[in-house]
């Protein structure tokens, strides 16, 4: 043990914590006011007649397994929403997996701004449970404090609070003396500002739990407790069977809802899912005098650069540290071997040594600390994803239907409340109710997610879960997956730094000589901020070439292709040889997905999604198509095909040296796709680029990326060729006007409030999905609007990028959803949502950028013509000047 700490008592804990013998609230005798009323604990299920008697009901609407604080929230909230046969299948008891022993911390806080959603509901929730269900749930409210002990926590602070306006949860900065006066007991010398959340504490996981299951049963719902999932069917009609010992029920939808039992569960239908324990302990003092002499339990403190939690136990005190990643403790022999099947009520041989940090970085902020005596650690699994999220809704893999996951909760008890409601209503609705894009569960691909990466990676997010957000982030753990284009080392020689997406490696930026090279994350304007700007002159004067690889590529064939694009989509379906941007909408009429589709023949079809959409996009066409009955095959041959854009003024005459087709503007139109050969290379192009410049997609296959990109970069020489990235093409397309998916165009925006009517054929005779809910919506009239705003910065920025507060004569009205610098027009650009009557140009409002309000005037659209729009405009002139009728 390290010698710097001298904690009492420890032997004893140790073994307290090992015996744990029961699943019993690890906090039931510390209650303030603990109730009695609860009868659950302790009863038989009503169904039951002993373990081998037990009598279950056949059918069941809805079947969760597990019976954790996320489980039965999701049968309550189901049971409460109306479903009928909700059925809970439980192993052993509720709470016997992570619930039990959680330190049950409850915040409104989280870095992301949707997953706030969740936290919001759920504290709600703790708040009325006791009123619906009678059971005392010992959830305490003291508020709690983030600190901040250096100066780039604090710019992370005011970060955060510019990402926080509209949010419905409040949260506020405090003074280094405000945040001395409501914990007297720290150590003030590091401490330069507070995060408060009011509303925020702790709350008892295994009543809350128990509550969640009277209320779910009070509805209707059934528990089965001792009744192990012992096998998992799917029927051909996409139901399922699930095995118990004591029969089988036949269920409409599966939901794996296993805590750290999940991966296991997953392996029963042969789902490999990106999950892992880790293990997580938190040490409990014995009373502390300067705590038990206090009147008022005192805020929930979180030392940022300490890592650790920090709350009133009783009369003690808890403290949950998060050590390293080098130090941090892995279960991965559960992923290999199994979870021993009596675990559950057990707990992990606790260690302090790796904790020993962050207890000492803890006895210097709360001195009092150090005199006391430990009385208890515990050490038990969370179940990790790769990025602590966790994996909730509808998983796919081939033809499989009606799985739902609600699994690798890191935070799972401030997460069940939400999580319940999240989900229930997307069973309920078919739609999600608001874009959880972060979570979904498929979010992993399974070829370059693979055991190893989901360990790596969840060991560097157990280690940065204290880490500075920033933005723009990047974390390297596990990279570069298998997922690299036949360029990756040619461009990062170039000096490419990379972006992650999706497994994939694309550059963001290249450094030249005298730039200085690397990811240097910053709050404002970074080392790429100048090489970034160069990147778009190159493509606005010569020609640049850009790795999109990272796109999700499908083919669509079957002689029901066109009538199924034409169901899912709200474009026209593009003829032979054209290519269309269409949008696949929800029922509710809001955008679900973006896709590029072109027509290569009859009945074949090639569509291409952004790198985050992939198995998004895939699931949603392949349920609809099989729903629907369509004749079609969809292919994804993402990893066969790669993709190499060329955008510019030059570009035409690039790749007219590498070819014998015809590439002038008649030859081959703007949206045209042709299949040609480049240097030898078979390429399918299509004339289109996110940059708004002249410029094609040059699909390929992915063994030749090197060859095609080689061919490009030597005939390309005399013209000025270079390579550019992601940032350059976002700074292009916001000029331009384009809409980005998952920013502009999410499940919480309508196609016609984001502007995007020109792709919408409401008058097409097909009744495309979501058509009713836009006909309604447009009768209706809109409430708020997409508008282009450009912004008063400093100097070093930072520019917008998205999700800050827009304010109005001292109100928040809207919020931002992309934003960069614009070199082009030498302004910083943002875009956002704002209400109908401040979106006419010339408005002007404010966007909060790191704790201060820059004036932002809205502004016609778009900032800077495409190619395809100047040259039209341009032969028109052309043409009317030829006539001899020019009126300018
Ligand atoms: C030390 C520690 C401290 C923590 N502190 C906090 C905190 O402060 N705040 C917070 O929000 N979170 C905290 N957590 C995390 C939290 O405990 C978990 O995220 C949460 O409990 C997960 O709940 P769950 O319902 O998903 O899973 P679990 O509680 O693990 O429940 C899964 C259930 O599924 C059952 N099951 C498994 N397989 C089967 C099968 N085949 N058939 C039937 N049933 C099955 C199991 O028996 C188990 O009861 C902490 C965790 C630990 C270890
Ligand atoms: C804004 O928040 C949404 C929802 O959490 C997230 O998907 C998106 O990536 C965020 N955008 C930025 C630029 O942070
Ligand atoms: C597409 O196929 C590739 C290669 O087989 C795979 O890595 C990827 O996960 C698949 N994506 C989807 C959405 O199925
Ligand atoms: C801010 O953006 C989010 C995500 O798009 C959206 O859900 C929310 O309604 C927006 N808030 C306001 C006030 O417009």
């Amino acid at each position: 043990m390290a010698s710097a700490i001298m904690l009492r008592g420890l032997g004893l804990a140790a073994a307290a914590a090992r015996a744990g013998s029961r699943p019993q609230s690890l906090f039931a005798a510390c209650k303030l006011h603990t109730t009695s009323s609860s009868s659950v604990a302790n009863s038989e299920d009503k169904a039951t007649s002993g373990p081998l008697g037990k009598r279950l009901k056949d059918q069941a609407e809805t079947l969760i397994i597990g019976g954790g604080c996320v489980g039965t929230s999701l049968a309550y909230h189901l049971a409460k929403a109306g479903q009928k046969d909700v059925v809970l299948l439980e192993k052993t008891e509720l709470t016997a997996g992570s619930t039990w022993h959680a330190a049950g911390l409850t915040t409104l806080f989280h870095p992301g701004i949707n997953v706030k959603n969740l936290h919001y509901y759920s504290i709600w929730l703790f708040n009325e449970l006791e009123k619906e269900t009678g059971q005392n749930v010992g959830f305490h409210s003291p508020g709690s404090i983030r600190i901040a002990s250096t100066p780039t926590r604090v710019d992370e602070f005011r970060y955060q609070m510019q990402r926080q306006g509209w949010n419905k949860a409040p949260q506020w900065l405090l003074t280094p003396e405000e945040v001395h006066e409501m914990h007297p007991l720290l150590n003030m010398d590091k401490v330069l500002m507070g995060l408060y959340n009011p509303g925020d504490g702790h709350i008892d996981p295994y009543t809350l739990t128990q509550a969640y299951a009277i209320g779910a049963r009070m509805y209707g719902a059934d528990i089965y407790q001792k009744t192990m999932v012992t096998g998992l069917a799917m029927r051909s009609d996409g139901s399922w069977n699930v095995d118990t010992p004591y029969g089988t029920i036949h269920a409409q939808r599966v939901v794996n809802a296993a805590g750290f039992w999940s991966h296991e569960l997953g392996l029963m239908t042969g789902f490999e899912l990106p999950l892992i324990p880790v293990h997580h302990q938190y040490v409990i003092t014995g009373p502390v005098p300067e705590v038990k002499s206090r009147t008022q339990e005192l805020p929930v403190i979180r030392d940022l650069d300490g890592s650790y939690y920090l709350r009133q136990e009783r009369d003690g005190i808890l403290i949950g540290p998060y050590e390293k990643e080098d130090r941090m403790e892995l279960q991965d022999h559960w992923i290999k071997d199994g979870v021993p099947p009596g675990f559950g009520k057990e707990l992990f041989e606790s260690d302090l040594d790796r904790i020993s940090d962050n207890l000492e970085a803890a006895m210097e902020m709360v001195p009092v600390f150090r005199d006391a005596e430990i009385s208890r650690i515990v050490c038990g699994p969370i179940m990790y994803t790769p990025d602590i999220l966790p994996l909730m809704g509808p998983y796919r893999a081939q033809g499989v239907q009606n799985y739902w996951c609600a699994a690798g909760f890191g935070y799972g008890v401030i997460h069940s409340g939400g999580a319940g409601k999240y989900l229930t209503d997307w069973i309920l609705n078919g739609e999600p109710p608001y874009d959880l894009i972060e979570l979904d569960p498929n979010r992993f691909g399974e070829t370059w997610c693979d055991r190893q990466f989901v360990a790596t990676k969840a060991r560097e997010s157990y280690g940065y879960n204290n880490a500075v957000g920033y933005p723009k982030e990047e974390r390297f753990a596990g990279r570069p997956t298998a997922r690299v284009s036949g360029i990756y080392q040619t461009l990062l020689d170039k000096g490419a730094d990379m972006g992650f997406h999706s497994g994939w490696e694309q550059p963001s930026w290249f450094a030249k000589e005298g730039d200085t090279h690397g990811y240097l994350p910053s709050f404002r304007r970074s080392n790429w901020f100048h090489p970034v700007g160069r990147e778009c002159e190159l493509v606005l004067s010569r020609a640049g070439v850009i790795d999109l690889t990272p796109f999700g590529k499908f083919e669509i064939k079957g002689p029901d292709s066109a009538k199924f694009l034409d169901h899912l989509c709200a474009n026209n379906v593009p003829k032979t040889g054209k290519t269309c941007i269409s949008h696949m909408l929800t029922p509710r009429g809001r955008v679900y997905a973006e896709l590029t589709i072109s027509k290569l023949g009859e009945d074949h079809f090639f569509a291409i999604t952004g790198s985050g959409s992939e198995f998004h996009d895939l699931r949603w066409m392949e349920d609809h198509a099989l729903k629907g009955g369509y004749d079609v095959t969809i292919s994804n041959i993402t990893d066969e095909v790669a993709c190499n854009g060329i955008a510019g003024p030059n570009s035409r005459d690039v790749l007219e040296k590498l070819t014998s087709g015809d590439l002038s503007e008649e030859g081959f139109k703007f949206l045209a796709v042709h299949d040609i050969s480049l240097g030898g290379v078979d390429v399918r192009a299509i004339r289109i680029s996110y940059t708004g410049e002249l410029g094609w997609e040059l699909y390929h296959a992915r063994e030749d990326t090197a060859r095609l990109y080689e061919a490009l970069m030597s005939a390309g020489q005399e013209f000025g060729l270079g390579d550019f990235g992601t940032y350059a093409m976002g700074s292009l397309r916001l000029e331009k006007g384009f809409r980005g998916w998952g920013a502009e165009m999410t499940v919480d925006n309508n196609p016609l409030e984001a502007g995007l009517d020109f792709f919408i054929k409401l008058n097409k005779p097909a009744d495309f999905i979501g058509k009713q809910a836009l006909q309604q919506l447009q009768q209706e009239g809109l409430t708020r609007k997409l508008v282009c705003l450009t912004v008063e910065v400093e100097e070093n920025g930072p520019d917008a990028e998205g999700n800050e507060t827009i304010w109005h004569q001292g109100k928040v009205v809207g919020n931002t959803t992309s934003g960069a610098y614009g070199y082009q027009i030498q302004k910083s650009i943002a875009y956002a949502y704002v209400p109908l009557h401040l979106a006419e140009p010339g408005t002007v409002v404010e966007v909060e950028l790191l704790g201060s309000r820059r004036s932002a005037t809205v502004q016609q659209e778009p900032l800077v013509q495409t190619e395809p729009v100047r040259t039209r405009l341009a032969r028109k002139k052309s043409a009317e000047t030829a006539r001899g009728n020019v009126t300018v």
